[in-house]
């Protein structure tokens, strides 16, 4: 029998193999989607084979990510909590979505994963792979096992005889992809604690090291998608990455708070989004100009609940493909260009033009105009202030 491990290379999935091939008697197919993370594939290859995998599989689908999943989330300014801008949870459903294709091809019996009891992946994947095959066999370890800190693992690891890289110093647990970078656990996990983000940050400069002059970025977008960064067109992934070389750069994108789980908990985590966050304020900006204020307040109003779907892992639902189609419809007429300045942590607006702009320069100017005048005005004052004037007569306010 086989079973297909949802593999990262990293301490928890890699205990995982030695522990599965113990307790289920069965081959084990690591798999390691690549949705945009910096890793070195032949090593994480060679790890594998070397905890004692049989085979690797490695789909690259970091342009698959950017496309389908994050410029969606861009554009809805997805937001858990009014703040997280759901790296993770944006990529597990994709993740899920291979796990799947490759348990098919390999007739594997079970998919298992290496999350805990407590986060919110788990929910995640079992979401996800219930939507492509809701029979499949889910195995998660660390709901099993005796196992019960990163401590306990780092232990297990070194007797079985497992390559490991976190040590019991440094003991984030991370996650990786072409739009954020978390870092949870260790001293980072109590919100009483100060943390140094200079030992933290991987792709963001702290605000310290940024650098003293501003710099300009162009963002072109055809019905909201960035098509183009400084006139140069680009594929998706393209964009995101180009975007966080530039945007953590200049610090921008950090995010430390306290989220309320999925599982009911409060955790503490800290979080680069750098081109993310870049391109959200980049669109909010260019909407601000080619919706209208109703447009901008459903939208508003769906975000938040799109958001936490997202967030417990309901991506493949009948309300997201319900969200996505009203989000697909207010993109048509965002169109242009935003100019943003970064320095210091700050993204501050500098220009925006749109071919599909809503703002009239002769409607909006102080002078006089065919459409509106200074005395349209007297009317809808005279309706707007009449229960005022009523409730003041009758002493009421
Ligand atoms: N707390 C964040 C979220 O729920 C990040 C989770 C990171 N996951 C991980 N396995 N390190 O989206
Ligand atoms: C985990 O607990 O497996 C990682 C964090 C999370 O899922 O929220």
């Amino acid at each position: 029998e086989k079973i297909v491990l949802a593999y990262s290379g990293g301490l928890d999935t890699s205990i995982t193999i030695p522990w599965l091939k113990e307790n289920y008697d069965s081959e084990i197919i690591a798999v390691c989607v690549d949705v945009g993370q910096v890793e070195d594939w032949e090593e994480v290859e060679k790890k594998a084979l070397l905890s004692g995998a049989s085979k690797f599989y490695c789909p690259h689908a970091a342009d698959e990510f950017a496309k389908e999943y994050i410029f969606p989330a861009v554009s809805a300014h997805a937001k858990y909590q009014g703040t997280y801008l759901l790296g993770t949870a944006l990529a597990r459903p994709l993740i899920a979505k291979k796990l799947v294709e490759i348990a098919h091809l390999e007739n594997a019996v079970a998919i298992c994963h290496g999350c805990t009891g407590k986060g919110n992946d788990q929910v995640r994947f079992e979401m996800g792979i219930a939507a492509f095959d809701s029979e499949i066999k889910v195995i998660a370890p660390w709901r099993q096992w005796d196992i019960k800190s990163r401590e306990d693992a780092i232990d297990y690891a070194i007797q079985k005889g497992i390559p490991i890289t976190s040590t019991k110093e440094k003991i984030y647990s991370e996650d990786e992809n072409l739009m954020h970078i978390s870092h949870e656990g260790g001293d980072i996990e109590s919100p009483a604690n100060f943390v140094n983000y200079e030992s933290v940050l991987k792709i963001t400069n702290a605000l310290e090291n940024t650098p003293d002059e501003a710099e300009f970025v162009s963002i072109t977008f055809e019905k909201g998608l960035a098509v183009a960064v400084n006139g140069l067109k680009m594929e998706p992934s393209e964009v995101l990455s180009t975007l966080n070389h530039l945007s953590g750069k200049h610090g921008i994108g950090v995010l430390d708070w306290i989220e309320d789980r999925a599982i009911g908990m409060k955790s503490r985590g800290i979080y680069e989004t750098p081109g993310g966050a870049l391109l959200m304020e980049a669109h909010a900006r260019l909407e601000s100009l080619t919706l209208t204020k109703e447009t901008i307040k459903l939208k508003q109003m769906i975000s938040t609940e799109y958001a936490e779907l997202v967030y417990n892992g309901q991506w493949y639902s009948q309300a997201n493909l319900a969200i996505k189609a009203f989000m697909d419809k207010t993109q048509e007429c965002v169109n242009g260009e935003v100019q943003l300045k970064l320095y210091k942590g700050n993204m501050l607006p500098y220009s925006v033009t749109s071919p599909n702009q809503l703002f009239d320069e002769d409607v909006s100017g102080f002078g006089e105009d065919d459409l509106f005048s200074h005395h349209d005005a007297r009317g809808y004052i005279n309706v707007m202030t009449l229960p005022t004037k009523i409730q003041q007569r009758k002493g009421m306010i």
